[in-house]
């Protein structure tokens, strides 16, 4: 230890080799690495040892460099991602990472990388339980583990090396091509939102309500800032300069910036403060002039349609955010002799993705233009113009990678509050969400009450379905229109009903926002319609998969909605390929069970069906492509990649479209100045809408290259390394202007997908196309402990056409996870469970082996065939995991998560 010129404690480090002096007074090992020595591969998901995004190797051995204090570092040896490549000992390690699709979002995968190298300096550590136990530290939320254990023991030559494809022109769509994007999420290149550096930049943090609901006044402000130096500024809501109110949808805008005097849940920001980041990280939480006035929380759905409950917004009474009917037939009618009905129940549950929102805001004249880690750039765009009172042009969205989605970075978060902050300054203005504040302030799934009944003839053929569906939507509307409208239609599941009514209500309380979260309520809902097939298969006497089949969707049938399905609807051939593993597993548990008494095995089915894209609403994508005077391709697109793969995928689209290889393509991703409005990534919709739109944009750029040369339609067009050819003969592309991208000719694709409105009994097409999909869980449970474990899966998904299938596989191990998480582990309780030790996600060890089997089933609208996957991957898992526990114990859970305690009360009352 020294002392550095400033007086500070300094610290002798070797950092990938090189020997750094750092300033290690009162700093952790993590801060001085990104922010002392910018290497920002090492990434921060909780600050609290709980994820391992920041794990470094110390010494040869793995650290969470943010418990280090860095003057522990003295005259040690660092090692981070950005030191992996160089070091002999790793050669191929993140290779062989991108090369098994290991990493999706890339925000985990440092710290995986660097937990992996720890594990190939020790040899003692070569079986697949110790591979994990050593991996077990580190998180991730897109991948269920698989891939990376795969990638692993690949590298370690405990297995073959991962299957990739350098496809040829022609064959590049369907290739399990490596992500175009992999190895800077695996070297530590790729920049997320926290890792965008500004110079000059101060930093913001929020001043947020410990009340859920209360009425507030500010005090003395002015005299509070000239008692804290290192805090500049403060910001409340006065200060929005345009509309202090933002949303989802424009017509139901509610959620303030800064909240005026009233505040509806707990962590709602007050005030802003912007500071240097010591002064600002260092307040204290109870540190600001407010006067509260508390008022009693609406917490619940009962609280908030009970009699005298205030309303939390006086044009929305008895605190109904939407209520939605879909009527089809007669229920009371049409019903069958044979009938079943229950009630379930599911909590919040958080997209904990392992990147804390983050983002950087600055004023560039009339113009704002913010750097952030978001899911839906054009929609950040067009509410930051509302809320700063500008125009849309005059806001330039610059998505960052992106850690981990779900759902969760559709809504906006912290860009207003760093816009409004810019707005006013002359610096940029960054914002770091804490993990605490990422969980307490943000979207979750919505907690459900679901009542429903269901009815079959003698025959098994299903008669009616009628369901009551409260979803709690919290304080403001976010995506709960969104759920009400999406649950109706799709409640009795990929089945045929002539019957079906079903009411879906969002209701306010002053619990945590409920927000889009991969399925927009389809999962809870499938809980629900898999648990009474099941009843009902029993009720008659038949299998529980034959029963599925005879009830499954098939090309041409009509949906309650009275649209009739096209040809692409592979249900049937997900429930056929499951068959044989059903029979054998279900057999092979009731051997299992009839020899033990402690231990109960069961298998478990689940089935899914899943509109892609938004419901009834125009969901239009448009893409351009473009061409400079070498001939060089850029496909430009507004479809942010949040570890789905999407620019992976539509290179692919683009490359066949254009009869190119890959490699010949470079992306230019989601920045709202140099691409078109490709909508969200949400609702599975980026593979089927965006993948058209740029194989449009491909076709238009060919027939725009033939129209140049004066060619015909028959002529082919050929992007060679010494520039275009156009039947045969060489275009000279120089002649032709280049603009401010460069490019000299432009292709571009625009698609909206051919859906109608629904008329008031919810009749008419809301969806181009579905995704279907069944999954079978074994499950094993020690009735003595009330403790199951998931142990193997078996997936069968139809995706369309598989764009890419390394990435489908990825998508439904992903899936899984969080599915798994849902039915057993996750519920975010409102001020209780903020952080990633008391909110626990599937690790590791809860993974079990997944099979998966795709199924191509060519949509006719799809690009190339495709559907989507993202949503439905996850949609199945947690009816499986419930159906095999019901099935291993005889009692059925109605409430999820499936908690020890929740199921040994069960057991108890067995
Ligand atoms: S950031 Fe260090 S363990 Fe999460
Ligand atoms: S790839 Fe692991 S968290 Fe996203």
């Amino acid at each position: 230890m020294g002392e550095m010129k400033s007086g500070a404690f300094s610290a002798s480090v070797q950092v990938n080799g090189i020997s750094r002096e750092i300033g290690a007074a009162g700093k952790r090992l993590a801060d001085v690495l990104r922010d002392d020595l910018k290497l920002t591969g090492t990434k921060i998901g909780c600050n609290a040892g709980d994820c391992g995004a920041c794990t470094v190797l110390l010494d040869g051995q793995q650290v969470c460099s943010c418990l280090v204090p860095a003057a522990q570092a003295q005259g040690r040896e660092v090692l981070t991602v950005e030191g992996l490549a160089a070091d002999p000992r790793f050669a191929g390690l993140q290779e062989c990472f991108v090369k098994a699709g290991a990493a999706q979002c890339g925000i985990c995968t440092p710290g995986m990388l660097m937990a992996a190298a720890d594990i190939v300096l020790d040899r003692t550590v070569r079986t697949r339980e110790k591979i994990l136990d050593r991996l077990g530290g580190v998180l991730c939320r897109c991948t269920g583990y698989i891939k990376i254990v795969e990638a692993v023991e690949a590298f370690l030559g405990l297995r073959e090396q991962p299957v990739t494809e350098i496809p040829e022109a022609g064959s590049v769509v369907g290739a399990r091509l490596c992500k175009v994007d992999g190895l800077a999420r695996a070297n530590g290149s790729a920049r997320f939102g926290a890792d965008v550096q500004l110079e000059g930049a101060l930093y913001l943090r929020a001043i947020r309500s410990p009340h859920p609901h209360a009425r507030f006044q500010l005090g003395d402000v002015d005299a509070w800032l000239k008692a804290h130096p290192g805090i500049v500024r403060v910001f409340t809501a006065a200060d929005v300069p345009g509309n202090n109110v933002f949303g989802i949808f424009a017509p139901l805008r509610d959620q303030p910036v800064l909240a005026d005097g009233y505040v509806r849940y707990h962590g709602e920001a007050i005030a802003t403060v912007v500071g240097d980041k010591q002064a600002v990280q260092s307040l204290p939480a109870n540190d600001f002039p407010v006067e509260w006035d508390v008022l009693a929380p609406v917490a619940g759905m009962d609280c908030a349609l009970a009699e005298g409950t205030p309303d939390l917004h006086a044009h929305r009474p008895g605190n109904m955010l939407m209520e939605v009917n879909q009527i089809t037939g007669d229920v009371a009618r049409d019903a069958g002799a044979h009938v079943v009905s229950g009630s379930f129940q599911t909590g919040f549950v958080e997209h904990a993705y392992i990147e804390p929102e983050a983002g950087v805001a600055r004023r560039l004249g009339k113009r704002i233009e913010l750097s952030v880690s978001t899911q839906a750039p054009y929609m950040n765009r067009d509410e930051i113009a509302w809320v700063l009172g500008i125009n849309a042009e005059d806001v330039r969205i610059i998505p960052t990678a992106v850690g981990g989605g779900f759902g969760g970075k559709i809504d906006m978060a912290l860009q207003p509050l760093i816009a409004v902050a810019a707005w006013h300054m002359d610096c940029p203005v960054a914002c770091v969400y804490s993990r605490t504040e990422s969980m307490r302030t943000t979207t979750k799934r919505h907690p459900s009450r679901i009542t429903a009944s269901m009815s079959c003839d003698a025959h098994g053929s299903l008669r009616s379905y009628e369901m009551q569906g409260d979803f709690n939507t919290g304080p403001y509307s976010s995506c709960g229109p969104i759920i009400a409208s999406r649950v109706p239609i799709h409640a009795m599941g990929p089945y045929k009903v002539p019957a079906v009514k079903c009411i879906t209500r969002a209701v306010h309380t002053t619990d945590a926002i409920g927000g889009a979260f991969r399925g927009f309520g389809v999962p809870q809902a499938a809980i629900v319609h898999e648990a009474l097939m099941d009843q009902l298969a029993d009720q008659i006497g038949m299998d529980r998969l034959q029963f599925r089949l005879h009830n499954a969707l098939k090309p041409g049938d009509r949906t309650a909605t009275g649209q009739e399905l096209s040809e692409s609807v592979g249900m049937r051939e997900c429930l056929q390929w499951l068959q044989p593993h059903w029979e054998r597993e279900l057999a092979a548990a009731q051997a299992f069970n009839a020899e033990n008494v402690r231990l109960k095995r069961g298998v478990g089915l689940g089935c899914m069906w899943y509109g892609i894209g938004n419901t009834c609403q125009p969901n239009p994508s448009t893409m351009r492509v473009g061409i400079d005077a070498r001939g060089r391709i850029t496909l430009f697109s507004g479809a942010v990649d949040i570890g789905q793969g999407v620019n992976t995928i539509m290179t692919q689209v683009c490359a066949d479209a254009l009869g190119v290889e890959a490699s010949q393509i470079q992306i230019v991703m989601g920045d709202t100045d140099r691409t078109f409005d490709a909508g969200k990534s949400s609702a599975s919709r980026q593979a089927f809408i965006s993948g058209n739109a740029v194989k449009l944009a491909a076709e238009h750029l060919l027939r725009e290259i033939r129209e140049k040369a004066g060619a015909t339609p028959q002529d082919e067009v050929q992007f060679a390394a010494e520039g275009v050819r156009v039947g045969g003969k060489p275009l000279a592309l120089e002649g032709f202007a280049a603009d401010e991208e460069g490019m000299v000719v432009w292709g571009i694709g625009h698609y909206n997908p051919p859906t109608t409105d629904l008329d008031a009994e919810y009749q008419g097409v809301p969806y181009a196309s579905y995704a279907f999909g069944a999954q079978m869980a074994l499950v094993e449970v020690d009735t003595v402990l009330a403790k199951v474990t998931v142990k193997k899966f078996w997936a069968a998904h139809d995706v369309g056409r598989a764009l890419n299938p390394t990435q489908v596989e990825g998508q439904i191990h992903g899936g899984i996870a969080q599915g798994l998480g849902l039915a057993l582990m996750e519920e975010y309780l409102p001020g209780r469970t903020d952080n990633l030790h008391d909110y626990l996600i599937p690790t590791f060890g809860d993974m079990p082996e997944v099979e998966v089997h795709i199924v191509e089933s060519s949509d006719p609208l799809g690009p190339y065939g495709a559907k989507g996957v993202g949503e439905p991957a996850l949609i199945p898992t947690a009816p499986a995991i419930l159906n095999a526990v019901e099935l291993a114990t005889g009692v059925r859970p109605t409430q999820v998560p499936l908690t020890p305690a929740r199921l040994w009360d069960l057991l108890q009352k067995r």
